[in-house]
């Protein structure tokens, strides 16, 4: 996408407030047309450097995750909720991975850059398995809650990625991104699935044994 150079609407505003987000503020007014790379730009707008920068958030927030899901899966007693964990593993890789091409195709290293919220997430479902009797299906439905908190995460961070993609005239990024965008909703919806028709009521009934 040609890059829509200076669009500094908020020219009062210091240059300061990004320091170093560019050596200076001549080299995009110097660096742009030219310089066809791969699919991107150079990356030197403040959109793609936030781009980027959002791509390495997500790239760290599912690797993390493929340490977690295993966590979750060991600690769920329901088949169908492991068969669902075990295989959201496997999808996950596969998100990695298409991430890793996303990278490729910006011209740019595959790299994560911690992401605090799936930390976060990550941290609260593992205090939701150490609050909950092992084998019980209280835990399972703490698990499948933590698990579509994820979900969402993902589903805001891979929607809001595919729309800016698409945007910037990145058009193979952005079908990259719905792809992953569209398994993350099914994998949000199977666990829906599970808590409706099973787990949710399982752990109702062990609720009135256990109430005294
Ligand atoms: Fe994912």
């Amino acid at each position: 996408m040609p890059q829509t150079k200076s669009k500094r609407k908020t020219s009062s505003r210091s240059q300061s407030s990004y320091p170093g987000s560019r050596t200076n503020s001549t080299s995009r007014a110097t660096s742009r047309s030219g310089s066809g790379a791969s699919q991107s730009s150079s990356g030197n707008t403040m959109l793609e450097k936030f781009f980027y920068d959002s791509l390495k958030d997500i790239y760290w927030a599912e690797k993390h995750l493929t340490k977690a899901l295993p966590k979750l899966s060991k600690a769920a007693t329901s088949e169908e909720l492991v068969n669902a964990l075990d295989e959201h593993l496997e999808v996950t890789e596969g998100h990695i991975e298409r991430l890793e091409q996303v990278f490729e195709l910006l011209g740019k290293k595959a790299q994560g850059k911690k992401c605090e919220a799936m930390e976060g997430l990550t941290k609260e479902a593992e205090s939701v398995v150490e609050e909950t009797e092992d084998g019980s299906s209280t835990r399972d439905v703490g698990i499948i809650i933590s698990a579509q908190k994820v979900e969402h995460y993902e589903i805001a961070a891979y929607g809001g990625l595919a729309q800016l993609a698409k945007t910037m005239g990145l058009t193979e990024i952005h079908d990259l991104l719905g792809q992953t965008l569209d398994e993350e909703k099914q994998a949000d919806e199977s666990l829906t699935g599970i808590a409706e028709n099973t787990i949710n009521l399982q752990a109702e009934e062990e609720g009135e044994e256990e109430e005294e």
